[in-house]
């Protein structure tokens, strides 16, 4: 038997995962255990999770794989540093502790976390190739052409190339600062959210706005090659020489300084968001034409943060040459981790690959699974009320009944997802035909911004009914955006609300999930990957016929998912959900002898904003 562990660490999103025999056994960001938001410390929680799961000690592992190479890294930021000296210093300072003291001793850092006890090689990948390897090898194709964007790694900031069989070769790179991740990133900054955090939130901010600076985009702040390869004004941005992203000149050119964050969002944040969303579009679609007329494959494998950028994904399947799309669920630095482990057995030690239909990703659900035991056990310690069931059909109806009543469900099934996304084993779920519950979700269970939209589940076989996808078209990993299908939507929308009223207009039969745009960010729910949820909604659906739910992550702003049912119960206590089911165990809030000592104020205040 033969243990591979790989890691990252160090930047954001540190996590661990292990694979066996070539098989992946489990996988885990370390924001998880410790409750911090991509928390970047070495993944001590994360590690000890993976080796549990398939019962290995730290020594028994044949190789400890690390997802980027430390040295080429800190030889970037000396170089930036020097070229752009001395006004980079105060990063340069700032930075440099944590270089000194953990990041340049890696082997030495990644041998504390396993007790000492693994003694063998440590093997360091570089960063797109772990991006890449995690992209590939998990996908259901014998050949694909690859693509990683991301903000960079050591040097590179996008790659492309292709993988056959067992291995996989990239042949192009484009190198800091020319970064489009960095570009989407500025933006992000610009219009007051966290970088590494926020991007999601400007992608969900853009149906709001009109792209009327895509042209001033394109004119001022880079140079864009129909090849899809660009250069970046660096005036206009400040990355390279401090902790800012973007310099005065860009402020002057979008009228003015940043917002600050927390205030109110203006027209010019939607206008900026829905600008350098269309210029990302703009880049990907280039790219992805020219990689297809240079590789002539017809799949796609995609990796690194960007790919996370689901309407971006959704026009690559819609528009460009490429007739299939894969993209790994963690596609940021967290599934470095998958990669270098995979790297390491199929690139370097040559193992075959076995490829598996529909991946070989599991569902993503590469985390912790807990038992009733444990939960029972923990629910009985605080008193909690709940109800057992012991058969699955009279569980799933029941709550399929609550859901159709318009509760608010917090679920929590199985094994936890591996990635950023809730993927319905740690949910919120809701009736998305409810005009009420899209701000409800927002304001009182999640305590989030007012605009962001909720992205629907629909059972896999009516899927071409609800979205304009084709019936046998996947997007199990909520990577995808597709429009709301015409039929669906109201004849008389009555579009009569303003900036970010606009999300309160109810749009289609299914108001809750439909973004201002008529589009929806797709998960797809088929029988194989997703067990019990699926029997909830196909029980959903013979009570409503409708086949679509919500689904949000389980957790409120700032909070990591819940990952143990203590992390479950405490945030189900603390905020408005109104049922929490967890495995075999309901528990209704108004059965809680307890409820009012959790008090919200005091859970959210744990949490920074993100
Ligand atoms: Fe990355």
């Amino acid at each position: 038997m033969a243990g591979i562990l790989g890691i990252s660490a160090f930047y954001h999103d540190s996590a661990a995962a292990l694979i066996v025999d070539g098989k992946i056994v489990a996988a885990a960001q370390e924001e998880r255990f410790t409750r911090k938001k991509h928390d970047h410390e070495f993944p001590v929680n994360a590690i000890q999770y993976c080796l549990q799961e398939a019962n290995l000690r730290p020594e028994e592992l044949d190789y400890v794989g690390f997802y980027d190479k430390p040295l080429l890294k800190f030889e970037r930021l000396l170089e930036t540093y020097l070229a752009f000296a001395p006004v980079g210093f105060r990063s340069f300072l700032k930075a440099m502790p944590l270089w000194l003291n953990q990041k340049l001793h890696l082997p030495r850092e990644i041998s504390k976390g396993l007790d000492g006890k693994y003694n063998k090689r440590y093997i360091f990948s570089e960063h797109h190739e772990s991006h890449a390897a995690s992209a590939f090898f998990p996908s259901p194709f014998e050949e694909a052409a690859i693509l990683t964007l991301d903000g960079v790694g050591e040097w590179a900031t996008a790659s492309y190339g292709y993988g056959r069989d067992n291995k996989i070769t990239l042949t192009h790179e484009l190198r800091f600062p020319h970064s489009i991740g960095l570009l989407y990133s500025a933006f992000t900054y610009f219009c007051g959210f966290k970088v590494n955090s926020g991007e999601y939130k400007l992608m969900g901010l853009a149906p709001y706005g009109t792209p009327k600076y895509k042209d001033t985009i394109l004119d001022n702040l880079l140079d864009l090659k129909p090849d899809g390869s660009f250069r970046l004004d660096l005036s206009y941005f400040k990355y390279c020489q401090g902790l800012r992203m973007t310099s005065p000149k860009f402020a002057q050119l979008f009228g003015g300084p940043e917002r600050q964050p927390e205030s109110p969002l203006t027209q010019r944040e939607m206008d900026l968001a829905a600008s350098i969303q269309a210029v990302t579009e703009e880049i990907v679609l280039k790219i992805a034409r020219h990689l297809h007329q240079q590789t002539g494959m017809k799949n796609l494998c995609l990796a690194g943060g960007v790919a996370l950028n689901c309407v971006g994904n959704g026009r690559i399947l819609r528009e460009s040459p490429f007739e299939k799309l894969w993209i790994q669920p963690a596609a940021g630095d967290a599934g470095g981790a998958l990669g270098v482990a995979l790297f390491i057995w199929h690139q370097l030690l040559g193992n075959a690959r076995e490829i598996s239909s529909p991946d070989s990703q599991l569902g993503s659900q590469l985390g912790p699974h807990y038992t009733n035991t444990q939960i029972t056990t923990y629910l009985d310690r605080q008193n909690a009320k709940y109800r057992q069931f012991s058969d699955e059909d009279e569980l799933v109806n029941h709550v399929a009944d609550l859901i159709a009543g318009e509760k608010v469900i917090g679920w929590m099934q199985g094994r936890a997802e591996f990635g950023p996304r809730a993927l319905g084993c740690r949910s919120i779920l809701g009736d998305a035909r409810s005009r009420e519950m899209q701000a409800v979700m927002n304001l009182k269970i999640k305590f989030r911004e007012s605009f962001r939209p909720f992205a629907p589940l629909v059972l896999r076989d009516r899927v071409s009914e609800f979205f304009e996808m084709r019936d046998d078209e996947d997007s199990p990993y909520m990577l995808l955006v597709a429009p709301v299908a015409a039929e669906k939507r109201l004849a008389q929308n009555n579009n009569a609300a303003r900036g970010l009223d606009k999300l309160k207009d109810i749009r289609s039969v299914v108001p809750a999930i439909t973004h201002v745009d008529n589009s929806a960010r797709v998960q797809t729910v088929d029988p194989e990957r997703h067990g019990r949820l699926y029997q909830l909604m196909k029980a959903f659906e013979a009570k409503t016929d409708c086949p679509v739910m919500i689904n949000t992550s389980f957790n409120v702003r700032g909070e990591p998912i819940v990952c143990s049912p203590a992390d479950a119960y405490r945030c189900f206590m603390a905020t408005n959900m109104d049922v929490l089911v967890m495995e075999d165990c309901v528990l209704l809030k108004e059965d809680q002898p307890t409820a009012e000592k959790h008090k919200v104020d005091d859970y959210l205040s744990q949490f920074q904003l993100d």
